[in-house]
C-alpha cells in the first residue's frame, strides 16, 4: 500500500530521479535538474499556503522509497484537476491508482469539491488504465498545443457521490 505524504524541501533529489527516462515521455519531455526540483517545490510549498487553498501536493511513498508525486488543483470553485507521475522503476504495481484513489476522497472531502477531472497524451493507456481503476469515465477529448502541434489529449471525469 502507498501512503500519500505532503511534498517538502527535502524532497527535491527523489523528485529529480522521478522527472526523467520514461516518466516524462508523455509529459515535459524534459528532465528535471535539482534546482528546478527545488524551484518546483518552492512554487508547490507557496500555493499550498494560499487560502482559499488552490493546490495539493503529495509524494507518494512506498514505504520509505518516493516513488511519485501527485497533485490535485482546484480549478472553480467545485471542480478540480488530478496529475500523477511515477518513477519508472516502480510502474506495474498498481501504485498510481492507489494513489489516485486516495487523492479522490481527500478531493470529495477535506477539498469539498464534487467534479474531477484529468487527461492524458493519446500515447498513454496506462494514465487512462489509472483514472478508470480510480473510477473515473471517458468524457471526450480536449485539445492541447505542444511543441509537437495540436494533440487531441484523453479527458476523464469523475462526479462525487453526493451530487
Ligand atoms: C501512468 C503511470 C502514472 C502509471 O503508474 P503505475 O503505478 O504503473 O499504474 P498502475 O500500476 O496503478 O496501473 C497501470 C495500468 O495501466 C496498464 N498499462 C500499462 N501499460 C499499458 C499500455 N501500454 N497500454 C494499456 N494499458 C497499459 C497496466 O496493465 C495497468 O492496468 P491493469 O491494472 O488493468 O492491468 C506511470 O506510468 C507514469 O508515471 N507515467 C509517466 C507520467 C505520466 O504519464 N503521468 C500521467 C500524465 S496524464
Amino acid at each position: 500500500m502507498v501512503t500519500p505524504r505532503a511534498l517538502g524541501p527535502d524532497d527535491a533529489p527523489a523528485l529529480a530521479r522521478i522527472y526523467s527516462g520514461a516518466s516524462i515521455q508523455h509529459t515535459t519531455g524534459k528532465p528535471l535538474t535539482l534546482g528546478q526540483a527545488h524551484e518546483k517545490i518552492r512554487s508547490a510549498l507557496a500555493r499550498a499556503a494560499e487560502s482559499p487553498r488552490a493546490q495539493w501536493s503529495w509524494v507518494i511513498l512506498n514505504e520509505d522509497d518516493l516513488i511519485g508525486l501527485i497533485a490535485l488543483r482546484r480549478r472553480t470553485p467545485s471542480m478540480g484537476t488530478i496529475s500523477y507521475i511515477l518513477r519508472e522503476d516502480t510502474w506495474g504495481n498498481g501504485y498510481a491508482t492507489q494513489a489516485a484513489r486516495q487523492v479522490v476522497s481527500v478531493a470529495f472531502t477535506t477539498a469539498g469539491l464534487n467534479r474531477l477531472e484529468a487527461m492524458h497524451h493519446p500515447d498513454n493507456p496506462a494514465s487512462g488504465r489509472v483514472l478508470a481503476k480510480a473510477g473515473f469515465t471517458r468524457v471526450g477529448t480536449a485539445d492541447r498545443h505542444t511543441d509537437d502541434g495540436t494533440v487531441p489529449y484523453e479527458l476523464y471525469a469523475l462526479e462525487s457521490a453526493d451530487t
